[in-house]
């Protein structure tokens, strides 16, 4: 049976690069999981794009002596070409200053409005009286209450990560002028969370399956009691409410962000020429959705976002899990963009492969604590596991078959005892690896994976076909023969994190199609603007054919003479990186 997955995937702020924390925390998780749900034959929506709104955007802009427009457009180019770099498979990654969200977060905002669930009130805000302004969020700086680090934001505290409202902090400057502002009576609207609090602890109380990270921190969370949360800001970048008589105000950034989820999957069903396709995600009870996110996302995702569509519409689909993860630390500290120390994306992946990164992210996948990145771990992943343990046995088998029997598939003797052992192994990893990637425990996947590559060294060493072939070219068929199979089996399970290197080993296969469609940068015009966003081209066997299944190889088919699938690093590279993350973060 076909399931339907839709993967919603956290957007990020287009005011700066991402770092390597960004992508194992948010990025590379979704695209793994969606890759092994498209080999399933699984339908599968994977939607996500720039946040274009908010302060983050607009203090950037100010900083930069550019309009937020410019800002926004400019990281968000930037993203785009990063995940075609890095595979990241989205079937449509746009951004939130399109005319289809404005339509969609304003209908919203208009719905809980008329139904009471958006009310306006007075709150005591800071304001700036040199600059004639209130200051939202980030246009407030000052100590923070809880730790005293002194360069707290108004919407959060970098130093120890509480969200905060900026009306809290002890001696506050403006962020334009440096003057301190007053506390200053004024009209917003609030979104009446209280009312959906019933409602959210019984949906809370289902999601037994989530991870027990996430389950604690939303439970205490609703422990401490719900309150009305601001959503509207007085600025002059962002969707405007769509009420009359409140010029100058537009919605609260994250209140309109999650609704993205909604509106891409809107924006991609239109440009499929289907208008309705997104319903299949949103209102079919048996289609399940997956939030990827960073920790620090939680709130929005499992009580705002499911609040905002209660109070919407009830029968559009709450979020089935949001297997957010804990966080990547750098050389045994935080990543931090202040500090700069930080590998940003863009710089790695102009010195290094994409599949490497995806690999050693994921083996060190910080899905149940917190886990650290160190230049001389991906060194040791890459040259031990990625080069020895996988390329090294593709290469070799390949190779030899490619040399030995005329460039094809050997035809194979009876199998023995251990030849089918192996293969019995293989193929019980894809119920054993697929169901882990199910699980979103794409870690121990991988590591079941990797274990199987070395079950196949293990039995190449036992057989060892290069000394068969000169006694028994028979029994040396087989072995190869067995091996191939294993090693295209082994592709398999591996193409959700390695998507670069799977095609190459499928064409040493003799394969003539490819594992997964292509991505593509494409401009749509709307209305009056035209944006651009990246898609995915999906092959029709995604949607048609379960290809989760044993190789079935067979024998006197064409291979080809196997690429280089990855390169040995040289030791080197460990210090030579450390310096450079040293030398950044004292030019910061
Ligand atoms: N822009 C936010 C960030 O970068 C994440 C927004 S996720 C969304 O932290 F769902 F709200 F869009
Ligand atoms: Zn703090």
């Amino acid at each position: 049976m076909n399931e339907t997955i839709g993967i919603f995937v956290a957007w990020p702020y287009a005011n700066g690069d991402l770092h390597l924390g960004h992508v194992a925390g948010a990025y590379l998780p979704p695209d793994i999981f969606a890759r092994y749900h498209r080999l399933r034959g699984n339908r599968v929506l994977m939607v996500s794009g720039s946040d274009s709104h908010g302060t983050p955007i607009t203090v950037k802009a100010a900083e930069m002596g550019v309009s937020p427009r410019e800002v926004f457009e400019h990281y968000h180019r930037r993203f785009l070409e990063n995940w075609q770099q890095l595979g990241i498979s989205f079937d449509l990654f746009t951004h939130t200053d399109t005319e289809n969200h404005y339509a969609v977060a304003q209908d919203i905002f208009r719905t809980l409005y008329e139904k009471g669930y958006i009310y306006t009130d007075t709150m005591i805000q800071l304001y700036c009286e040199t600059d004639q302004r209130f200051l939202p969020d980030r246009y407030v700086e000052g100590t923070c209450p809880h730790c005293g680090y002194p360069n707290a934001r108004g919407d959060q505290c970098d130093n120890c990560g509480r969200t905060l409202d900026a009306i809290e902090l002890k001696d506050p400057r403006c962020k334009i002028c440096g003057q301190r502002p007053v506390p200053r009576e004024s009209v917003h609207f609030f979104f009446d969370l209280p009312a959906f609090e019933e409602r959210l602890r019984e949906y809370i109380d289902r999601q037994t399956h989530w991870r027990p990270n996430v389950q604690n921190f939303v439970r205490n969370y609703l422990k401490e009691g719900l309150k009305p949360r601001p959503v509207s800001r007085d600025l002059d970048w962002g969707i405007p409410l769509p009420l009359e008589g409140y010029e100058g105000k537009v919605m609260y950034v994250w209140f309109e962000a999650v609704i993205g989820y909604l509106s891409a999957s809107i924006e991609w069903a239109h440009n499929q020429g289907t208008p309705d396709a997104w319903e299949a995600w949103w209102r079919n009870p048996e289609a399940r959705s997956y939030y990827f996110i960073g920790k620090d996302n939680i709130p929005f995702h499992a009580i705002i976002w499911p609040a905002e569509l209660m109070g919407y519409d009830e029968e559009l689909n709450l979020p089935y899990d949001i297997p957010a993860n804990e966080f990547l630390n750098l050389e045994g500290e935080k990543f931090s963009t202040s500090r700069n120390w930080a590998i940003w994306l863009p710089e790695y992946l102009e010195r290094y492969a994409p599949d490497p990164l995806r690999y050693y992210l994921t083996a060190i996948a910080p899905e149940t604590r917190d886990s650290d990145f160190t230049w001389r771990g991906f060194v040791d992943r890459n040259n031990n596991e990625l080069v020895a343990t996988w390329g090294n046995l593709v290469h070799r088998v390949v190779t030899f078959a490619y040399r030995r029997w005329d460039g094809r598939v050997p035809t194979p003797g009876e199998l023995d005892g251990r030849d089918q052992v192996l293969l019995q192994q293989i193929e019980r990893g894809f119920d054993e690896v697929g169901q882990r990637y199910a699980k979103t425990a794409f870690k121990a996947a991988l590591r079941e994976a990797i274990l199987l590559a070395q079950e196949v060294n293990r039995y190449l060493d036992e057989k060892a076909p290069w000394r068969q072939i000169k006694e028994d070219p028979q029994a040396a068929a087989t072995t190869i023969f067995v091996a191939l199979r294993a090693i295209d089996s082994l592709n398999i399970m591996l193409a959700p994190v390695l998507p670069f290197s799977s095609e190459r080993v499928r064409r040493a296969l003799g394969y003539t199609r490819p594992l997964f469609g292509e991505l593509a940068v494409e401009e749509f015009q709307e209305t009056e603007r035209s944006h651009l966003a990246l898609v995915y081209r999906p092959l029709p066997e995604e949607r048609t054919e379960d290809r989760w299944r044993p190789s079935e190889l067979e024998p006197g088919r064409p291979l080809e003479p196997p690429e280089v699938l990855f390169k040995k690093l040289d030791e080197s590279v460990v210090e030579e990186e450390r310096r450079r993350l040293i030398e950044k973060s004292r030019q910061a």
